[in-house]
């Protein structure tokens, strides 16, 4: 298992270009299900996680080509219509091939998802959301059983709270559904705009993508066609923190100022800089400590859970006492341990975490445990003093494409160390 090695102190100072959002292309590339034609998926991230996708969408039929920055899906015809334990338990996004797999072929069996253990991360929602449009399911031996043999057909789908992947899985089974689809209280996150935006190149008819109620009129097929991936708001808001935590002052070519308006919030209110221009978003640092600030993860357009540890990172080293609530995951705070083993001041209180903040930070071997906590320890070793041993990358390599030399490109101290 690879290692990452940081050593503090050295401000961030050049331009980082963000990657296409991994949480966005993997729905996208699902939906080469959907067509027999191809579909080009450009600003395509080179990850673990797209990489492993692949594999379960060759299982199933497709054919995948990559190149440096793209990527060109064909499913001519399904080869299977099940996807097995191994190809699923490692990564929850792989879920969402039921939904398609159905609309296609009538019938499939897929198992049960794994994914980062934050919590317990049902997967209710989509399956009410499969059978509202017909679907019959059965739950057996770990797997989803699901028919619709005659087709699914339009309904009105009314999420009890809100769910990214259970949005996106409605609709990419009800673009081919007969009928209308309506679905209400459903997520707004830039990526489910992004998936219509490529449904919709491809045929689909959806409207009203990026509000809480979304109209899909199905249609009988759909052709190939050409998306760019929305650039990612989550690298984005990595590597804002980065700076404003170690100081100096970076461009991030292609990030989308609307997308993390709740972190620009936060981050102004910490005494960070930040400017939209034309060809991204600008970060200076303050040149002195953060000012703690309080944060509260929410749905989007509230401040995501996806940066929560990020921002964590960032309040372990601000003046002053910081809370921070995480409201869409019961078990996100892995990182604190960790950040506590360098000299962080953290008071986990259920689902508050109470940060104190301390003057400096001593680096230290830390050990990574999920996607997103696995980058707070990075941004920590960035500001630590001393040497920080993050082990586990394997985590780190499902989301952030390389990381080490966009940091090292600014001017970290930062190398992988291969086992
Ligand atoms: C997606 C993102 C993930 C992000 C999360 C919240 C991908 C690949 N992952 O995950 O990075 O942290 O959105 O922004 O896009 N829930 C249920 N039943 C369900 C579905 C969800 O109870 O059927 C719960 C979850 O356990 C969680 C909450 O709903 O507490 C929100 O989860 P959801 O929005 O579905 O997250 P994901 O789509 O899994």
């Amino acid at each position: 298992m690879d290692s990452i090695k940081v050593r503090g102190g050295h401000p961030l100072k050049g331009e980082v270009i963000i990657s296409g959002a991994k949480n966005s292309a993997l729905k996208l590339m699902v939906a080469t299900l959907l067509t027999d034609e191809k579909l080009t998926l450009t600003r395509m991230p080179d990850l673990a996680d797209t990489r492993f996708l692949s594999g379960l969408l060759n299982h199933l039929g497709a054919t995948v080509e990559r190149d440096a920055a793209s990527m060109t899906l064909h499913t001519a015809r399904l080869a299977s219509a099940e996807a097995p334990y191994d190809l699923v338990r490692k990564m929850r996004a792989s879920f969402n091939v039921l939904g398609p797999l159905l609309a296609r072929n009538g019938q499939a069996r897929v198992s049960l998802p794994g994914g980062c253990a934050i919590g317990a991360r049902p997967v209710d929602l989509h399956l009410k959301a499969l059978e509202a449009l017909g679907a019959k399911i059965e739950l057996s031996d770990g797997y989803v059983e699901a028919k619709a043999e005659k087709g699914l057909i339009g309904a009105q789908i009314d999420f009890p709270f809100v769910s990214v992947g259970a949005t996106e899985h409605a609709m990419l089974a009800a673009v081919l559904a007969k009928g209308d689809t309506v679905l209400e209280n459903a997520a707004r996150e830039p990526e489910i705009q992004d998936l219509a935006d490529c449904l919709n190149a491809m045929g689909a008819k959806v409207s009203g993508a990026g509000s809480s109620t979304i109209l899909i009129e199905g249609v009988d097929r759909l052709r190939g066609a050409e998306h760019a991936v929305v650039p990612d708001r989550i690298e984005t808001g990595t590597y804002a923190l980065a700076v404003a935590t170690a100081g100096g002052e970076v461009l991030l070519r292609d990030a989308v100022w609307k997308h993390n308006t709740a972190l620009w919030d936060r981050m102004s209110a910490a005494g960070a800089a930040l400017k939209a221009e034309k060809d991204g978003v600008r970060v200076i640092a303050s040149g002195d400590r953060l000012a703690a600030t309080d944060m509260e993860t929410r749905p989007y357009p509230g401040f995501p859970t996806d940066e929560q540890a990020q921002f964590m990172a960032a309040m372990c080293v601000a003046d002053g006492r910081s809370v921070i609530r995480e409201t869409i995951f019961e078990n996100r705070f892995m990182h604190a341990p960790e950040l506590m083993r360098m000299g962080a001041k953290i008071d986990l209180r259920g689902n508050e975490a109470i940060v104190t903040g301390v003057e400096s930070l001593r680096g230290a071997p830390v050990m990574a445990t999920d996607l997103r906590a696995s980058v707070s320890l990075v941004i920590a070793g960035l500001v630590a003093a001393g040497e920080t041993t993050i082990g586990r990358v394997y985590h780190l390599d499902r989301g952030f494409e390389h990381l080490e030399a966009k940091l090292a490109g600014c001017g970290a101290d930062i190398e992988r160390i291969k086992e």
